[in-house]
Formats: C-alpha cells, structure tokens, sequence
C-alpha cells in the first residue's frame, strides 16, 4: 500500500513534494505477503541482552573494543567481559577460542515464567546463568540463541551529555540560542558506548530463521527488503525490532539477509550524539584500525551511522539517533540494493559488502550445492545485483 507522499506545510497553499517519496520504506505489504509477525509467538522477548564471540588473542581483542569505546567489567585467563555506561549486564562476553568467531546471542526474557515457556516449546532446560537464569535454543541457522532473565545488572556509569546544539529555529521565537560564549570541543578519544543497540547476521535459511525468531521470541518485522525483480520470492532482508505493545523498541534489534554463507555481519553499539561518533572515529583512525564505511545515515532505522573492522575483520557499528517503533507500525517493502542503505553518506565500500573476500566464492559454490538452504542460481543473480547497485 502506497502512502500519501505530499506533505501539506501549514499556510502554504501548495504542497510540499516529501522528500522521503523515492526512499521505499514508504511501501507497504502487497496482499498475501509475510504479515512480519506471528499470530501467537512462544514469548516476547524485552531485548538483546548480550553478544557471545570467541577469540583466540583477548589481550589483542580488549585492546580494540577499548578503544573502540567498551569499558571491561571483567577480565579472566579466559573470559573478557565488556560493557556499555547505561546500567544493564554486559553486553559482550569474548571467551579463548581456537578461532575468532560470533557465538550467538543473548536476548532478555521479560518473566521468569518465559524461560519455563520456551523450554518446554524447544525441549530445553532453565539453568542456573550468571546470577539469574537462562535457557539455550538452536535457531534454524544453527546459531545457540540463550534467552536470559534475571541477570543482576551493573550500575550506570557517568557519560558526556548531548552536545548543546544552537540549530533549528534558535533565536526565533524569543528562546535565544541554546549556547552563548561557549564552545564546541568534543574529544577525539575511544567513544562512550552507552549500550548495545542491534546484531546483523546472514544466513542461508533466511526464511526458516524468520518465522522461527517471530514465532519463538515475538519480534516483528519493521522492514523487510526483497532482491529487486523477484519480490515473488518473498522477503531475502529483514529489520526485527522487540514488540513491546505501546513502548517504543529500537527499529531492530535483531537485522537478518539471505546470503550465501551463514555468519555475523556486524553489531552496532548506541553512542550519545554526532560529535560522539564522528570524533570517536578519527581516534580509531589514528590508532590505524580499518574503517568499513561511514558517515552516513540508514534508510532502515535512520540512524547516523559508522562502521570499523575489528583485527580479526568482524564489523563493529557506532551509531546514534536510531528511530523507535511501538508495536502499531507495520512492516515496510523494499528493494535491496548497497546505495539504498543510506539516505546521505559514501557510497558503501566493499570493505562493508564483503564483496571483496574472496571466500564468498567459495561460500556461494557450497550453497548451491547444498540443496537444504534457500540459496539457488536466481537468488544468487539477485543477490549480486544488490551488492553492486
Ligand atoms: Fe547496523
């Protein structure tokens, strides 16, 4: 369904063309589409709670993730335990590993009673977690999915407060400008993260994986992107956020795209304001880590985005001025393509589609022959178009 796309500005007799027409989020579900909910989900899980990785070198990883804005809450021969300044449990555990590698994620029961639900609904057990309780699931990629409750929280740590931003309409009604003999001087040093805000993983089983997050965890849709000329095909992207009825969720939680090789692709960490990740970066910049693309902002979600690889090439996002959604916004439809990412920024680099590795190769000729997963030859074709255009 097409939504009215002309805006009427208040006194001004002739309309005002939005300047969001061309940007497809404005699209909604044609008939008999994926509704982008289930009608009657296990649980509703309240957030993500915690990423899980592996990597073989901690004292190298607790480097990067310091400076790329982590404070450690703590550290063992064998587990780093990171986290951001609003108060919550940390949220990523970084454990040795043989190889560097995302284990899964952790989402947030909102009762304890959930945990008991979706035991019995995967013919798993509640264990005793980190001071709470958690239970653990394979999603249909083959992830562990942990959904905890009850984890004691850390404290909140002190941050820097929004910058004071003499724009809008300062000065014109009466208010005056916000800042007077004052200056801006945000620091370049590691950024602030205040929390975790969403992970990004491809998969081969993108649908199967889908329905069983709507139906196990109660996520629903908030874009779901299709490979241009095949939209037939179903959705090949999703953008999940938590239902959590009338209090406004994060646009996603949870972002998951068919591709030829099940993997993380990135998770992104909230950050105060602008200033915060554009300063932020030029320190990662002087510290000669690798950027993957950035500044921008997303069409999906919104947010002024940045994108850096860590040393073992995992992506890690800062960002800021993420939208929100309650649970009344439904799902919007659109191509995919790597220039529909963003609405202003550098084109996407391939540093960020990983369509310079030359193990995608490898990935897509497996895939094809793998007659289990949902990769064939015209997903494959669509898939490279929405890469390169
Ligand atoms: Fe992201």
């Amino acid at each position: 369904m097409e939504q009215d796309t002309q805006l009427q500005v208040q006194g001004d007799p002739e309309p005002v063309r939005d300047p969001h027409r061309s940007l497809h989020s404005e699209m909604g579900a044609r008939p008999g589409e994926h509704s982008g909910r289930s009608g009657n989900p296990l649980v509703k899980v309240a957030g993500l709670a915690w990423l899980e990785f592996e990597k073989p070198d901690l004292d190298r990883a607790e480097r990067f993730y310091a400076d790329f804005g982590f404070t450690v809450a703590d550290r063992t021969p064998e587990t780093l335990l990171l986290r951001g300044r609003w108060a919550s449990t940390a949220c990523l555990v970084v454990r040795r590993g043989p190889r560097p590698r995302f284990v899964g994620p952790a989402f947030q029961a909102a009762a304890r009673d959930d945990l008991d639900r979706l035991a019995r609904g995967s013919a798993g057990t509640v264990t005793a977690h980190w001071g709470g309780h958690g239970v653990l699931m394979r999603d249909p990629s083959g992830y562990p999915v942990r959904v905890i409750h009850g984890v004691p929280e850390l404290a909140a740590l002190p941050e820097r407060a929004a910058l004071p931003m003499n724009a809008g309409d300062f000065g014109q009604l009466g208010s005056g400008p916000v800042r007077v003999n004052a200056t801006q001087r945000p620091a370049r040093r590691p950024a602030q993260i205040q929390r975790l805000g969403h992970v990004v993983l491809g998969t081969t089983r993108f649908g199967a994986a889908l329905d069983w997050y709507l139906d196990t965890l109660g996520l629903i849709v908030s874009d779901f992107l299709y490979l241009d000329g095949q939209r037939d095909r179903g959705p090949a992207m999703a953008f999940i956020r938590c239902d959590l009825g009338s209090v406004p969720s994060d646009h996603h939680t949870l972002a998951m795209a068919l591709m030829p090789q099940t993997g993380y692709l990135h998770s992104a960490y909230q950050l105060t304001d602008i200033d915060e990740v554009a300063a932020s970066g030029e320190y990662l910049r002087e510290q000669g880590y690798r950027h993957a693309w950035g500044l921008g902002r997303h069409i999906q979600g919104s947010q002024i985005f940045d994108y850096w690889r860590d040393p073992d090439k995992a992506m890690f996002e800062h960002y800021t001025d993420g939208d929100m959604f309650d649970c009344t916004m439904a799902p919007g439809w659109a191509p995919l393509s790597a220039s529909g990412l963003a609405q202003w920024g550098p084109k996407a680099t391939a540093v960020f589609t990983g369509a310079n590795d030359p193990r995608v190769v490898v990935a897509a000729i497996k895939a094809l022959a793998d007659k289990g997963n949902e990769i064939d030859r015209h997903a494959l074709r669509g898939l490279i178009k929405a890469m390169g255009s």
